[in-house]
């Protein structure tokens, strides 16, 4: 190696010394400089606030045998909902286009506004919706409320969508859609 190579070598790490220098002061500049800089680490910030914990807290046993006391029905089949439930709701207007509007949203997509089970989707199902107009004419209200609740073998529930009150206008409309009959002209209601 000749002398002129390592004088070139000095001058190089003279240079990367006062580099880095100016920046290590730079850095520290900032740093001091800056308040906002010091609450570093900000991404845990919001975790740190005062607020419960998901599961922080246990969920409440419910006692054994405890039962709602408000909107509250008990777990039943179809085939007891079929017998024991009963439309408390007349076939008024005001039903019949709430159940209307509630069958819309929910229902005609694969029942079909006809309910006649050519909903749009209908073609997905390897179980084909049911024809609700010909089932109309044999099951109860308490049948269908129940269905509706709780779902069948493909169909969907609806438990959490509607409230009863909701369920059971969505029975009227469906009376009324079979062709106007009303709660007691079918056998068993
Ligand atoms: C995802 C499609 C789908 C939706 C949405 C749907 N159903 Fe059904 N429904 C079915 C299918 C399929 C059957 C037949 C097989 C079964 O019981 O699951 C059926 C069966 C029924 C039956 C029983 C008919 C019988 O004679 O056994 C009733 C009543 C009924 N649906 C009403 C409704 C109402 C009311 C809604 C809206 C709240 C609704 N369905 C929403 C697919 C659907």
């Amino acid at each position: 190696m000749r002398a002129s190579d390592l004088g070139r070598g000095a001058r190089t790490s003279r240079r990367t010394k006062v580099f880095s220098t100016t920046l290590a002061l730079i850095s520290a500049l900032a740093i001091c400089g800056s308040r906002r800089a010091m609450a570093f680490p900000w991404s845990i910030d919001m975790f740190r606030t005062e607020s419960v914990k998901p599961l922080q807290e246990a969920p409440r046993v419910m006692p054994p045998d405890a039962l709602p006391t408000k909107n509250g029905e008990l777990p039943m089949s179809r085939v007891v909902a079929a017998r024991s439930l009963h439309n408390p709701l007349g076939p008024t207007e005001d039903n019949i286009a709430h159940g209307k509007d509630l069958y819309a949203t929910y229902c005609a997509v694969c029942h079909g506004m006809t309910g006649k089970g050519d909903g749009p989707v209908a073609y997905w199902l390897t179980i084909p919706p049911a024809n609700l107009i010909t089932s109309a004419g044999f099951q109860t209200d308490g049948y269908m409320y129940g269905t509706i609740r709780d779902g069948g073998i493909v169909m969907p529930s609806y438990a959490d969508a509607m409230v009863p009150k909701e369920r059971w206008q969505v029975v009227v409309f469906l009376r009324y859609l079979a062709g106007g009959k009303t709660a007691g002209q079918v056998s068993g209601k």
